[in-house]
């Protein structure tokens, strides 16, 4: 499945009050959303019209995060979802992620593109290909790592992957307090060691069967009563996806 298709239904099924998009690139995916929504791109030029209620910013990831209030243009309200598919190299994504993280809600979705490499080459830190993964993928090993309590999907979307992660807890400061430790563990010079199986795409969730599997809705149904919500998720994750959709690598 496209990745596009697959983050239409997830937008119908989940339904968000507030999306954030890091990497906005020509809009083709940032015009999916239906809600309040932030962009964030140093570099964007739109080639689709953008029409909802949407706030665009030119300028970096992390020069966003270090401003006061990265929740003015939503008054405040926490991001329900968010897509990162900003700048493909490690560091990044991690920083990425710590910073979406703390501006989420508890029932929040985060959702990585670029985490599938098919190739040692798409996966360079130095760009060499015209679909480029960079080394996103090491976020896999350290969500398991530093970050169990997570409930973390691989999903087997064209062309690159895509991973589901949700139980965040805005409040969790292990990431960002073991930064220096993780980038001088997971960074690594190209050419990249991706493990096979990874490139291989044995171990990840079918798209269909995710969005068959109920999961968006009880995120959507359950917004507000996060404990509900947690219970529930970890029944259906076990029970209509299996057990076994820790992260691979
Ligand atoms: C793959 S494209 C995004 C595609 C878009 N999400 C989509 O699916 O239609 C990656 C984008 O990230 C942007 N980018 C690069 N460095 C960035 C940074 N530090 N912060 C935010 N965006 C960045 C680039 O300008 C580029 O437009």
């Amino acid at each position: 499945m496209y990745y596009l298709d697959f983050f239409t239904s997830v937008h119908e099924q989940l339904q968000p009050q507030a999306y954030l998009e890091i990497g906005v690139a020509e809009g083709k995916c940032l015009r999916l959303s239906r809600c309040r929504t932030v962009g964030i791109d140093p570099g964007f030029a739109l080639v689709v019209p953008i029409d909802g209620d949407i706030a665009l910013f030119r300028t970096t990831s992390d020069e966003y995060f270090s401003r006061d209030n990265p929740l003015e243009p939503t008054q405040g309200r926490p991001f329900d979802m968010a897509f990162i598919d900003g700048l493909h190299l490690f560091e990044f994504a991690l920083r990425d992620f710590i910073n979406t993280e703390r501006n989420s809600s508890p029932n929040g979705l985060i959702i990585f593109d670029d985490v599938l490499p098919r190739s040692v080459k798409e996966a360079a830190r130095a760009r060499a290909t015209n679909l480029w993964t960079g080394d996103v993928y090491p976020i896999l090993e350290v969500l398991a790592k530093y970050r169990p309590g997570l409930s973390v999907l691989p999903v087997d979307t064209w062309p690159t992957g895509l991973l589901l992660v949700t139980g965040l807890d805005p409040e969790d400061t292990t990431l960002a307090d073991h930064y220096d430790e993780i980038v001088a563990q997971f960074r690594r010079p190209d050419p990249q060691p991706v493990p096979e199986d990874l490139m291989d795409r044995l171990t990840v969730l079918q798209p269909e069967m995710v969005l068959e599997s109920g999961f968006l809705e009880i995120l959507r149904d359950q917004r507000e009563d996060v404990a509900a919500m947690r219970g529930n998720l970890a029944t259906t994750l076990r029970e209509k996806l299996g057990s076994d959709f820790a992260p691979v690598g």
